[in-house]
């Protein structure tokens, strides 16, 4: 059984809230509610406001089938229930030293969408699993000037039952390490 209690009072139930589901139903996701999640990825800080990050999404529009092409075979599978699919990219044209967080400050801006959608009772499932040949096709993207880093989808919570077997008994919350695995006081890294 996962243990899905914070360990702290003082944290957020949007951070337990959040999960990566499998399964959407089709219920549209609204403009309003995609622009308050690109919203919440703006505001993202990253090196020297350098802002590297690119998402690239439809909904039911010509591009939404070249980005599912794009998810490898076992993630397209469950991905292409949901109503919004995209790609998420990074700027690799920065200086040296703000091309090394490139990849940091994305998956931030990636995260704050992602607590954005909880937040409206929406979820995310962010997948590495996707083909990069393909993800630049559906993009149109600069292979010189960009970075595919992950397809997501994103949308509200669907049937379970409408998953394959396999997928339905993983179609729960997950645990995670305690704190003291990860977090040294003392600045020094042991273990
Ligand atoms: C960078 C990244 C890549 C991921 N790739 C996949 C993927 O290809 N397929 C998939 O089903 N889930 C993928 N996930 C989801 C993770 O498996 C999931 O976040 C992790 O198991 C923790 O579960 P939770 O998000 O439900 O808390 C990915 C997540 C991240 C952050």
């Amino acid at each position: 059984m996962t243990d899905r209690t914070a360990r702290s009072p003082l944290t957020n139930s949007v951070f337990l809230d959040r999960w990566s589901p499998r399964s959407f139903s089709g219920t549209p996701v609204s403009a309003e509610q995609l622009d308050a999640m690109f919203e919440a990825a703006r505001w993202t800080p990253s090196w020297m406001n350098n802002q590297p990050w690119i998402f690239a999404y439809d909904t039911d529009g010509p591009g939404r089938e070249p980005i599912l092409e794009s998810f490898m075979e076992f993630n397209r599978g469950w991905a292409s229930a949901a109503p919004v699919v995209g790609l998420v990219l990074a700027k690799t044209e920065l200086a040296d030293f703000m091309a090394r967080t490139r990849d940091f400050d994305t998956g931030a801006a990636m995260m704050s969408l992602t607590l954005q959608a909880t937040m409206l009772g929406l979820s995310v499932h962010v997948l590495g699993g996707v083909d990069l040949d393909a993800a630049y096709d559906a993009t149109g993207a600069d292979r010189e000037t960009t970075e595919i880093l992950c397809g997501f989808v994103i949308g509200h919570r669907g049937d379970i039952a409408d998953l394959p077997e396999g997928l339905q008994e993983k179609e729960q919350p997950s645990d995670r390490k305690p704190t003291d695995e990860f977090v040294f006081k003392g600045g020094r890294v042991t273990g």
